[in-house]
């Protein structure tokens, strides 16, 4: 069983993500989950991670809170693809749950360090402030981590939030840059990946079969994230791009990708926070990340729905 922390600014596609996670108990055991601001302000991450955890039954797994602003930067957000709350799409109840007292970053430290080295596996799911804060802070972690498998940046798919960038690593792009020379061992679920992921409308009626509370409200959140990106670029369904970081700890093999060498950009303006990825070995740079660009989609789905229906 590897263990896991989620870090997340949630957001329909991280919901969904950290159900699947909790959906697989046999596979992972989720040490804590800790927000950062991203997708909309902080207070909202924070509130929706613990909204998911309470849909899911699973008070037990603690909530910290995060960074509410980028290392050097203003906070950039997504309303636009995500709603007003970050969660629109769904009517769910204020959480009972409340926040874990340690910050997020202490948190981070505090799990890599008690538990046995080369076993915790942390998974970002939005701007990778709260994990370069935790290497900045206690830079022994690092090489006491298994790896981290992260949602972010693009190559052949280039920019979501910009035409070179890709919405976390624009975010902020110093927080990923020390991430990425940090040394540890890294896999990338690109927008290359995601935009394979895709939700399409018979995959959504399944969902809506299961009839679930759980079902429901993902087929809610899915209906409404959709919208933006079939506007935008015509597509057959909205990009599951969170979701790809935990199903690749679960299934590998529906996942082909290379090992090689990502920069991120932070001095331009123009491509700030562009993942400059050597998919063709152009450089002598040293690899220094695993980036994914094909996802077996059918695999994908039919995993996403075997275990939302366990929940
Ligand atoms: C990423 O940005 C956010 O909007 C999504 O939750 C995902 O993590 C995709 O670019
Ligand atoms: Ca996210």
């Amino acid at each position: 069983r590897r263990k896991i922390i989620i870090d997340t600014d949630p957001g329909q596609d991280d919901a969904i993500a950290i159900l699947l996670a909790l959906a697989s108990p046999e596979e992972l055991e989720v040490l804590a989950i800790t927000a950062v601001a991203g997708n909309v302000p902080l207070a909202l991450t924070s509130r929706n991670a613990r909204v998911i955890c309470e849909l899911a039954g699973h008070t037990d797994v603690p909530v910290h809170e995060g960074a509410d602003r980028p290392i050097r930067r203003t906070l950039v957000t997504a309303e636009h693809v995500h709603g007003k709350t970050g969660l629109d799409g769904a009517d769910l109840p204020d959480p009972k749950m409340h926040m874990a007292a340690q910050p997020a970053v202490e948190a981070i430290i505090h799990h890599v360090r008690r538990e046995p080295p080369g076993t915790v596996t942390l998974c970002p799911l939005g701007p990778l402030t709260n994990i370069a804060l935790a290497f900045e802070r206690a830079p022994d972690i690092v090489e006491r981590l298994a790896g981290i498998v992260l949602m972010g940046g693009a190559y052949f798919e280039v920019g979501n939030v910009t035409p070179a960038a890709e919405f976390n690593i624009y975010v902020d792009p110093e927080a990923a840059d020390i991430v990425m020379n940090s040394g540890t061992d890294i896999t990338i679920l690109p927008l290359d990946a995601t935009h394979q992921a895709l939700i399409t409308r018979p995959w959504l009626d399944e969902l809506a079969k299961v009839d679930t509370p759980v079902a429901r409200a993902a087929c809610g959140w899915l209906d409404f994230f959709e919208r933006y990106d079939m506007e935008k670029y015509g597509g057959a369904g909205g990009p599951l791009h969170d979701p790809c970081v935990i199903a690749y700890l679960l299934k590998p093999e529906l996942f082909e990708g290379r090992h090689i060498n990502v920069e991120i950009e932070t001095l331009s303006e123009l491509t700030r926070g562009m993942t400059v990825a050597d998919w063709w070995g152009v450089t002598d740079r040293a690899p220094n990340a695993t980036f994914i660009g094909k996802v077996d989609a059918e695999g994908f789905f039919d995993l996403l729905l075997e275990r939302l229906a366990r929940l």
